[in-house]
C-alpha cells in the first residue's frame, strides 16, 4: 500500500491536536489506497502541544513528530516536507491545519482526487460550493482581494484558493519543486509553493470546502504575514518573468556579438560583405545558444541533448528570420511605413517567435504526463 503522508504544523494546538489526530485516522478505512501517516510539525509550542502528540504516537506508529523553532508556517511546511521526503517514503504529501478548521471528512474525497491523476488537490473556501461562514467582512475581503491579486499581480492560472492551508500534493510533483527558492517564512508561503507546483506542471484541481471558524486557540496570521504577502507577489511576477527578461538580455548581447564581428571582418581583415554578414550570423547564434543554455535555461532538465537543442536553437533562428523579414516587407512595403521602424517591429516579433519555440521546443523539459493541463472544477457537493 501507499503512504499519504498528512503534514500538521502546530504552534499552541495541544487541545485541537488531542481531537483531531483519532479523527484523521477514523478516515482510514475509506482511504484503502494509502496508508495514512500523519508527521506533525511543531515549533516547540508552550503550551505542551508536542507531549499531547507524544503520548498519542505510543500507540500509533503512524504518528510522527519534528520540533523545532518558531520560523514561521512556511519555514514549518519546508521542514516538514523534506522530513517526509528523505524518511516516510510518501506517494502523497497533504498540508492541514490542526485547529480543527480543515475536515478529515474531506481527506477520502481529496485522495480519490490524486488517484484519478490530479497531481495538486486544493481545499477551496472560494470555489463554487466553498465557503467561509465565520470570516468577518474584514478577513473575507483581506482573502479575496489577496488571491486577485496573486492571480492578476503574479499571474497565477484562474484558482479561486490560492491561499488554501488544505491540499494534496503528489510527492513526485513536491520533488521536483526548488524549495529553497521558497524563501517566504510566513502564511505566503502557500502562494509561492503554489507557484512553484504549477511552474512544475501541476494537475489541479479545485474542491469546495467549508472552512468554519476556530473553537479553541487563536490564528497565528499577523500583520508581518501580510507583509510578506503583498512583496511575495513582486517575487512571484519577477520569477515568472526572469526567463523572458534573460532571454532578451542575452539577445541583445548576441547583437552586439554580431555587429562586432562584421565590423571586425569587413573593416579590419578585408573580407567582403557577402561572407562577413553569414560569418557573424552563425557566431552569434551560437554564442546566443550557448549563453542561453548556461544562463537562460540552466535550471530546465531539457529532454533533448546538447546537439538537439542546438539543431533545434538554428531551426527556431531560421523561423523568427523568416517573420522578421517577412514583417518588414509587409509594413514597409506593404503599408508603406518608415523601414527603421518597420524593421524594429519585426525584431520584436522575431524575439517573441524565438523565445516562445526555444522555451517550449528546443529546451523542453522532460515531465509528468499531466503537462499541460488546466485548473478544474468539481460541482459542489451534495452534502
Ligand atoms: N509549526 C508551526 N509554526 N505551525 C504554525 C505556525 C508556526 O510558526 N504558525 C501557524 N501554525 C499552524 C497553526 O498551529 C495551525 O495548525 C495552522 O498552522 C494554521 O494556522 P492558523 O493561525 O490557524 O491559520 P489561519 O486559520 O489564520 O489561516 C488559514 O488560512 C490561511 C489563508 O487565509 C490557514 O489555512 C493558512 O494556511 C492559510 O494560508
Ligand atoms: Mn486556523
Amino acid at each position: 500500500m501507499q503512504r499519504a503522508v498528512i503534514v500538521l504544523p502546530t504552534y499552541n494546538e495541544a487541545e485541537n491536536v488531542a481531537v483531531l489526530l483519532p479523527r484523521i485516522f477514523a478516515r482510514q478505512e475509506e482511504i484503502p489506497s494509502h496508508e495514512l501517516h500523519v508527521l506533525v510539525v511543531d515549533d516547540s509550542s508552550p503550551d505542551g502541544t508536542a507531549d499531547v502528540v507524544r503520548a498519542m504516537m505510543a500507540d500509533n506508529p503512524n504518528i510522527h513528530l519534528i520540533s523545532g523553532r518558531k520560523k514561521g508556517l512556511g519555514e514549518a511546511y519546508k521542514r516538514g516536507f523534506r522530513h517526509a521526503l528523505d524518511t516516510l517514503d510518501p506517494d502523497l504529501i497533504l498540508e492541514m491545519d490542526a485547529d480543527l478548521q480543515h475536515d478529515p471528512a474531506m481527506l477520502p474525497v481529496f485522495i480519490d482526487l490524486a488517484r484519478h491523476g490530479f497531481s495538486l488537490v486544493i481545499g477551496s473556501r472560494f470555489a463554487l460550493g466553498g465557503s467561509t461562514p465565520n470570516f468577518s467582512l474584514r478577513r473575507r475581503a483581506i482573502s479575496l482581494l489577496g488571491n486577485w491579486m496573486l492571480r492578476f499581480m503574479g499571474g497565477l492560472p484562474p484558482i479561486r484558493d490560492c491561499t488554501s492551508g488544505f491540499r494534496c500534493i503528489k510527492a513526485d510533483l513536491i520533488r521536483k519543486c526548488d524549495l529553497s527558492f521558497l524563501s517566504t517564512k510566513g502564511y505566503s508561503f502557500q502562494s509561492s509553493l503554489l507557484f512553484e507546483l504549477i511552474r512544475n506542471q501541476a494537475r489541479v484541481i479545485e474542491v469546495p470546502i467549508v472552512f468554519p471558524d476556530r473553537i479553541s486557540g487563536k490564528s497565528k496570521l499577523s500583520f508581518a504575514d501580510q507583509s510578506e504577502f503583498l512583496l511575495n507577489i513582486f517575487k512571484i511576477r519577477f520569477r515568472k518573468s526572469e526567463e523572458f527578461l534573460t532571454f532578451s538580455a542575452v539577445g541583445a548581447s548576441g547583437v552586439v556579438v554580431n555587429l562586432g564581428i562584421y565590423t571586425l571582418l569587413t573593416r579590419s581583415v578585408g573580407a567582403p560583405l557577402e561572407i562577413a554578414s553569414p560569418v557573424a550570423i552563425e557566431l552569434s547564434i551560437i554564442w546566443n545558444f550557448l549563453l542561453n543554455n548556461v544562463l537562460t535555461f540552466r535550471k530546465r532538465a531539457s529532454e533533448a541533448s546538447f546537439r538537439t537543442r542546438f539543431i533545434r536553437f538554428h531551426v527556431v533562428a531560421g523561423i523568427a528570420g523568416v517573420v522578421n523579414y517577412a514583417i518588414l516587407l509587409l509594413l514597409a512595403r506593404g503599408l508603406g511605413l518608415w523601414d527603421i521602424g518597420s524593421n524594429l517591429v519585426g525584431i520584436g516579433f522575431g524575439v517573441l517567435v524565438n523565445y516562445f519555440l526555444n522555451s517550449r521546443w528546443t529546451w523542453r523539459e522532460s515531465c509528468i504526463p499531466s503537462c499541460g493541463d488546466r485548473a478544474g472544477q468539481l460541482p459542489p457537493q451534495s452534502s
